[in-house]
């Protein structure tokens, strides 16, 4: 079964606490909440006061990914405001290896991205050592764009390298991801479906969220 993980960059911000018991009361097991600092991509959301906020509103798992420059130098701070599963960008580290281990030794999951450009190859020796490999299947930035379909692929060839290297982190796809697409993300592996319009600009959230998971 698969969870889904609506992005909170599209819910209304002047009912936060109440977009965020919405989703978990109709079906969404995590919350994720998408960090960007104007720098790693051309766009600022938001940062810790905001997970602070979906902590207080929440139990469920809080899935912030980061889309920021440096993001070593906020671990920390992400982990204190409540984060549970804190993803960082490949592109983004010098030291992928480091920052990994950061994120366990404060007690959280620790996720890694990649970018529609870069090579799922790269991934090689860190599927072992993550929780999560999130495959941004649109340049990240900006909610409701198109899904890249070349991305969709990038995911079989990460549920075979974890195959074949003996381990199973969680595979979460991000972008332009709809009740159309999703299932050939699912049929490649993919097992954490993160959808920001697609659940917030729905007439009804509860059916949007049971479509994704089919
Ligand atoms: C893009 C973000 C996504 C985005 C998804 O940079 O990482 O999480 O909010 O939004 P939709 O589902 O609208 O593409
Ligand atoms: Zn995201």
């Amino acid at each position: 079964m698969v969870k889904i993980s609506p992005s909170v960059l599209s819910c209304d911000f002047k009912d936060f606490g109440n977009e965020i018991k919405k989703i978990v009361s109709n079906g969404a097991e995590y919350i994720h909440i998408d960090v960007m600092d104007g720098h790693f991509v051309p766009n600022i959301s938001f940062g810790f006061p905001l997970v602070k906020a979906a902590r207080e509103s929440t139990d469920a798992v809080l899935d912030v990914h980061l889309m920021i420059s440096d993001p070593e130098k906020y671990i920390e701070r992400f982990a204190d405001s409540g984060a549970d599963i804190i993803t960082f960008h490949y592109e983004a580290a010098e030291n992928c290896g480091e920052i990994i281990e950061k994120i366990h030794s404060l007690g959280k999951k620790a996720g890694i991205s990649i970018k529609p450009a870069t090579p799922p190859e790269v991934l090689k020796d860190l599927i072992k050592k993550v929780d999560l490999v999130l495959v941004m299947t649109v340049e990240p930035g900006f909610g409701g764009q198109k899904l890249i379909p070349e991305c969709a692929e990038k995911v079989k060839v990460i549920k075979k390298m974890c195959v074949q290297a003996g381990c199973s982190p969680e595979i979460e796809v991000d972008g332009g991801i709809t009740a159309e697409n999703v299932n050939m993300l699912k049929e490649n592996g993919a097992n954490v479906i993160v959808a920001g319009s697609f659940v917030f600009k729905a007439e009804n959230i509860k059916e949007a969220i049971s479509q994704l998971k089919g």
